[in-house]
């Protein structure tokens, strides 16, 4: 299977940016660690970050009929972008919205996320784990499907 991980804008500070609350792990760390355990499972992870919206858009566009499965942490766009939700749903790749905090206990507008509710599921509030258990989540619901 092939899987695309897609990061939004300001993760390419993590580890940096507000440790109290997004942790130590740097995004490098992290992919690194996701394309080991995929590798595992005879998946393909690529992996694009991005500050600029369309840069999100336009893989989601690209991965259209090459990806199977969608890991997205769209981080501020999660509450902001419609055109991010309508592009997953012309793509049509079922996905996983992973958030590093728990953003129900954080700011009221944080609390709403512009596509939750056509996620496959949503992971939030257990750090950088979360992509782990994201990948988990999506193999099984592939090889299941
Ligand atoms: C985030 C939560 C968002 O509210 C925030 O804008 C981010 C990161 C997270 O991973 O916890 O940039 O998506």
């Amino acid at each position: 299977y092939r899987i695309l991980l897609l990061n939004g804008p300001n993760l390419n500070l993590l580890g940096r940016r507000e440790p109290g609350i997004y942790g130590n792990n740097s995004l490098n760390d992290i992919v690194a660690r996701l394309t080991e355990q995929a590798a595992g499972r005879d998946i393909e992870l690529s992996h694009v970050q991005s500050n600029a919206e369309h840069v999100l858009l336009d893989a989601i566009h690209q991965a259209d009929g090459r990806q199977d499965f969608i890991i997205i942490n769209p981080a501020a766009f999660t509450h902001t972008s419609v055109a991010i939700r309508d592009a997953l749903l012309g793509a049509n790749i079922p996905f996983i919205e992973v958030h590093l905090s728990n953003v129900h206990a954080r700011e009221p507008f944080r609390h709403h996320s512009y596509l939750a509710d056509k996620a496959v599921g949503v992971i939030c509030g257990l750090g950088a784990d979360g992509y782990e258990f994201a990948l988990e989540a999506a193999a099984r619901y592939l090889a299941r499907r």
